[in-house]
């Protein structure tokens, strides 16, 4: 081993995502070891090589750092008030994401960077060890292109949201122009996707369909934000554009759930289809009062399921994917094995991170993430208990013991 080797061991129960481990991917009384970036080896712990440095475990649980593939968090100004007045019974309005886009054109660029990296600082800190984030709350060529690069400093992911609202006082056709034009070809290069909200208020089926079009003509991979508010048409556009995934979700019926089970079948796409994930947002969903997207009927589909934060100050101001996780457990039904792996995998495989070789916002080949495999990126997740089983039995409890990134101890 080189002299930067660590082995993490006498880890109580290590949940690998890796089904060539072990049935279900959970090893018992495990060892990883670490070197630089990458995992080198993952097994037994009576059979760990020997290593420079050594981290006991102390019969603690091990799992794969977040993945946090939905994020809004280049923004300036607080809401607080709508929050309030949400909870008093007001319905969310998509309006109020203006709201926030004329504080952050006000801001200035260290005010917008300086509010990014400490709620990065603060994800990590809760064991996020991958995080995209979007712009959205520009609007202008430069507003957007800026957020762009601000997102890009600490982000592992950029995407561009400039289809998020129609800015106050602009022609909706006009900006539907600039969108797909211009201001596309300014951040095209600072992104590896384009967003779009599909929704009354926001953007109607035509203008997704043109938003998504576009993206895919200059060879960008595409999101939706669909079904957030009510039954739209999102969904669709999301699989028939091939998106990387489709946020929200909240409400769907049979048909869009087929759409999307089938576009993971293994007839599309060989014995290895990648699909449109559907990432699910409990935090948002309680934040704004909304019903909870049916995460259990997607997953009986077979429908690959992400879950994500959605961290933004409008919808969900939280970065807490142990939060999440809880919900999709106690409200959700899902199982704690399935939320922590659409929370860790499952936003892997809507980032297209799951594989090696996908690029960092700084131009850097990165190793896979979402699973603790020999080869993946080192971002492991050591809690403060015997079993990620704790994360919904003990839900609300500090359980984050140690957080490291690509090999690095961030928390
Ligand atoms: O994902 N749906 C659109 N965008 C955000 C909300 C942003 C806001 O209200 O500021 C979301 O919930």
């Amino acid at each position: 081993m080189s002299p930067t080797s660590l082995l993490i061991d006498r880890i109580g129960e290590l949940t690998t995502n890796d089904e060539t481990l072990a049935a279900g991917g959970r090893l018992r009384d495990a060892a990883v070891v670490v070197e630089h970036d990458r995992i080198v080896w993952v097994g037994p712990a009576e059979r760990a090589p020997a290593t420079d440095e050594r981290f006991d475990a102390a019969g603690r649980a091990l799992l794969p750092g977040w993945v946090d593939s939905h994020t809004h968090l280049v923004f300036a100004g607080d809401r607080t008030a709508e929050f309030e007045a949400r909870m008093a019974g007001e319905a969310y309005a998509a309006g109020g994401i203006n709201v926030t886009v004329e504080a952050t054109r006000a801001a200035t660029d260290a005010a917008l960077d300086a509010n990014l990296r400490r709620l990065v600082g603060e994800a990590r800190r809760g064991g996020t060890t991958t995080i995209e984030t979007k712009t959205g709350y520009g609007l202008t060529v430069a507003d957007e292109l800026r957020a762009a690069r601000i997102a890009g400093a600490h982000a592992d992911a950029v995407t561009f949201l400039g289809a998020h609202v129609v800015p106050a006082g602009s022609d909706p056709a006009a900006y539907l122009d600039l969108v797909t034009g211009e201001m596309l070809d300014a951040v095209a290069p600072h992104v590896s996707a384009v967003d779009v909200f599909c929704e009354r208020g926001a953007f109607d089926a035509a203008g997704t369909a043109r938003v998504l079009a576009a993206a895919q003509a200059r060879g960008l991979a595409t999101r939706v934000h669909g079904n957030q508010l009510g039954h739209g048409p999102g969904v669709q556009l999301a699989v028939a554009h091939g998106s990387l995934s489709v946020d929200h979700v909240g409400f769907l019926d049979d048909t869009d759930i087929a759409a999307l089970a089938d576009s993971w079948s293994p007839r599309r796409g060989g014995s290895a289809p990648r699909g449109t994930v559907a990432t699910v947002l409990p935090a948002c969903d309680l934040s704004t009062r909304m019903p909870l997207a049916p995460a259990r009927a997607l997953l009986d589909a077979g429908v690959e399921v992400a879950i994500a934060s959605n961290g933004n100050p409008g919808t969900s101001y939280t970065s807490s994917m142990a939060f999440c996780v809880a919900t999709a457990v106690l409200q959700m039904g899902l199982t704690v094995q399935e939320a922590v792996r659409a929370a860790t995998l499952g936003g892997a495989i809507a980032l297209a991170m799951d594989e090696d070789g996908w690029t960092d916002p700084r131009g850097l080949a990165q190793p896979a993430v979402g699973r603790i495999r020999v080869g993946a990126r080192a971002d492991l997740h050591l809690l403060d208990a015997p079993s990620i089983t704790h994360l919904a039995y003990r839900p609300g409890m500090p359980l984050t013991a140690a957080v490291w990134r690509a090999g690095g101890r961030v928390a």
